[in-house]
């Protein structure tokens, strides 16, 4: 059995699909401070099975050594984190104690009970902005611009030195580029309460007539439109990056970090005409100014990721958009439907 933390969340709703439908048993564990407890019922529709669920928060010692006592646990997958950028700048110490705390103590409750295989949700936030394109997995980290990038790195730093401490254990760091899109059923996708930090569920706020219009956060970059260059990738793709990262933790012993993206870049504005195309709505922009903290280009460098574990992402842009979409469409107002 798979123990999933956060496992109700926007990428941890598709990993249960993934691993369900990849025949593994999963039991999530989610305080819901982020998501709905519905989205398991989402789950279920897609699958036919709900995932066994406790109401725990990972920093919950005694509580989660019980979801341990109680469920035969092969290995974990990570998620449980905040993870609002804006947020953590003006919450540090909750940022820095929720997301480290839970680092924590799930380690020492899977050493109580002997689990030995983690993949933990890492981002590209941990390479510092001075890398040349593609980043690889050895492009220099650090210089994080808030809070949330230094729980990652942090929680890298800790991983990496359990690691060394034993052996025996087998941790995969998976730096994830730009996660988007949703199920293709429509059932589960990206609910972000108040006003989206992240352009593709702004982008498709704004298409469904939610707000108003988009802001382009420069146009004056070094890119071939002036807009943000980032790589997008499907939700679905990085949910199965789990199941192969799961799989691999199986096989191997230590601390691994691969990247998972696609290698292309994308452009504000090609975002913006690739959603207008799925969904047949104008998405109507403004350009204001950069945003702080922004670089030019971001794209990962998918080559160890291919080679090691076998991941090569499937799904373009236009069906990034499309999945969005119909996820937008059937369910306007997220999971409160
Ligand atoms: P999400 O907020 O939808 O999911 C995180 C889940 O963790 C939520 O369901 C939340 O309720 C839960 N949670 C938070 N703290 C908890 C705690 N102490 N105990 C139990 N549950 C807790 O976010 P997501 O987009 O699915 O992200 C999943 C992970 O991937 C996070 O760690 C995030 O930092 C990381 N990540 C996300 C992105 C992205 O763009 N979405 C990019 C890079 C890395
Ligand atoms: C953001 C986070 C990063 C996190 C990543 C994962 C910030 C500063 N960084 O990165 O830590 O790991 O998400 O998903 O929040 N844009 C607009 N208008 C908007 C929103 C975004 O023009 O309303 C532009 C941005 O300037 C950027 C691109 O769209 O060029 C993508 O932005 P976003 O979705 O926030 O992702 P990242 O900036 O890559």
């Amino acid at each position: 059995m798979i123990l999933v933390t956060g496992g109700a969340g926007f990428i941890g709703t598709h990993a249960c699909v993934e691993l369900m439908q990849a025949g593994y048993e999963v039991v999530v564990v989610d305080n819901l401070v982020n998501s709905h407890e519905k989205s398991l019922d989402r789950v279920a529709m897609i699958t036919g099975k709900r995932p066994l669920f406790f109401k725990v928060d990972v920093c919950d010692e005694k509580a989660l050594n019980q979801v341990f006592d109680q469920c035969d646990i092969e290995g974990v997958i990570h998620f449980a984190g905040l993870k609002a950028v804006g947020e953590s700048v003006q919450k540090p110490l909750e940022y820095y104690q929720n997301n480290l705390d839970a680092d924590f103590v799930l380690c020492k409750v899977m050493k109580a009970h002997g689990v030995k295989n983690l993949v933990f949700s890492s981002s590209a936030t941990v390479y510092s902005g001075d890398n040349e394109m593609p980043l690889n997995e050895s492009s220099k980290t650090g210089n994080c611009t808030n809070p949330y990038g230094w729980t990652k790195y942090m929680g890298e730093q800790i991983f990496k030195g359990l690691c060394v401490a034993d052996p025996e254990l087998s941790i995969v760091l998976l730096r994830y580029f730009n996660p988007v899109g949703a199920h293709e059923s429509g059932l589960i996708g990206e609910d972000p309460q108040g006003i989206p930090n992240n352009l593709m569920p702004y982008v498709s706020q704004v298409a469904i007539g939610k707000r108003d219009h988009l802001t382009v956060f420069g146009d004056d970059y070094d890119t071939p439109d002036g807009t943000g260059v980032r790589d997008y990738i499907h939700v679905v793709d990085l949910a199965k990056a789990h199941v192969l990262a799961v799989r691999y933790a199986a096989e191997h012993k230590g601390c691994e970090i691969f990247n998972i993206g696609t290698g292309n870049g994308s452009s504000v504005l090609d975002m913006v005409h690739a959603f207008e195309k799925a969904s047949g709505k104008k998405v109507p922009y403004v350009v204001g100014p950069r945003r702080a903290g922004d670089l030019a280009t971001v794209y990962a460098g998918t080559e160890k990721a291919r080679k090691e574990l076998g991941f090569v992402a499937q799904y373009d842009l236009e069906r990034m958009c499309a999945d969005s979409w119909r996820w937008q469409s059937m369910n306007p107002n997220g999971f409160e439907n």
